[in-house]
């Protein structure tokens, strides 16, 4: 018999960033996040386990993989083993994203997210969401915030067990929008993985995680509040911290661009004149700037009258990862 599964996951943005690992393996976070899952922008996962065979495979976006990204993949699939040891041994894996790469979403939430969902079902095992949750996290950190629907927070937690993350709100609950504002779509050279590692060379990084705890609960009750005025202020500061890290840290990393910059400082213009927007940046140059559903189109209106902006896509809170299809079909 062959068991094979589908699994949907959405992409996420931060509003409290993971930025550091106390465990690089394990990828325990140094602080607690709080993030918005993105509806529309998905990666869809099949995974065909296949003893039959003596290797894995990888085909993501319709092009076979070797190399890093396939060893990224059967590294995951070999820690998924350690904690469900009933797994088979080999799979073929095949991903899309409906989102293009290098469109400044972040993919690797989605995929190790839609990853996990999906090698755990095709074996036929049911986990609970939280254990769901730790294991998508040995895959990419924020991986573990695509598993619960809607707002959702990460709790850093002291070991593999405790370090999951679960819903604070549906995603109805508060109309927030990310408006994800393209400006360039070239790929980053330093990816997070190894900005984690680094994050600790800065001396910031201290003074980053000092408060973080605080805007985190500033950051949790302004959401659950529906008060758009201090949600900006924390995020953007939260932002502003990580950013100020990643710039600090040997080797520094810059991936903030004038036109990023721009937009930054438009939007803080924007809102002392009474639109209601703010921003926030991933481990890239593109800015996400968040609204309430009826003030997109005057945002997008006024992104529109600035220069170097390559594309706007936009997104509202997403559910968690779910099955799309299961079955068990006679190899023969
Ligand atoms: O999950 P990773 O290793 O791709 O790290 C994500 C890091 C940020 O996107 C910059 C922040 C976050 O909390 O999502």
């Amino acid at each position: 018999m062959i068991h094979t599964a589908t699994a949907r996951a959405h992409a996420n943005i931060a509003f409290i960033k993971y930025w550091g690992n106390r465990d690089e393996e394990l990828r325990l976070p140094e602080n607690s996040s709080l993030s918005m899952n993105l509806d529309g922008l998905y990666t869809e996962t099949t995974v065909i386990w296949n003893d039959a065979q003596k290797e894995n495979s990888l085909v993501l976006n319709n092009q076979p993989q070797l190399g890093q990204a396939l060893e990224r993949v059967v590294k995951h699939l070999d820690n998924l083993r350690k904690y469900v040891p009933s797994l088979p041994n080999y799979a073929n894996v095949i991903s899309t994203n409906n989102f293009p790469m290098g469109a400044g979403i972040a993919s690797s939430a989605s995929s190790f997210a839609a990853l996990t969902l999906a090698s755990i079902s095709a074996a036929n095992i049911t986990l609970s969401e939280r254990t769901l949750s730790t294991l998508a996290r040995l895959g990419s950190g924020s991986a573990s915030r695509s598993i619960p629907t809607g707002f959702v927070e990460w709790h850093r937690g002291d070991d593999h067990e405790s370090s999951y993350a679960e819903t604070i709100a549906s995603p109805d609950y508060w109309d927030l929008v990310d408006i994800i504002v393209v400006v360039s779509d070239s790929h980053k050279k330093v990816g997070s993985t190894e900005g984690h590692q680094s994050a600790r060379t800065s001396d910031l990084q201290e003074g980053r995680l000092k408060h973080v705890d605080n805007r985190l609960k500033i950051c949790k009750e302004a959401l659950l509040n529906r008060d758009f005025e201090s949600f900006s202020e924390v995020i953007e500061e939260d932002s502003n911290l990580m950013h100020s890290v990643m710039m600090t840290s040997r080797p520094p990393l810059f991936y903030w661009q004038p036109a990023s910059v721009a937009i930054m400082q438009q939007v803080k213009q924007w809102r002392q004149d009474g639109l209601r927007v703010c921003y926030t940046l991933d481990a890239g140059p593109n800015v996400h700037c968040i609204c309430v559903r009826k003030d997109v189109p005057e945002v997008i209106k006024q992104l529109k009258t600035l220069s170097a902006i390559l594309d706007i896509r936009v997104a509202s809170a997403g559910s968690g990862a779910y099955i799309v299809q299961s079955d068990e079909v006679n190899s023969q």
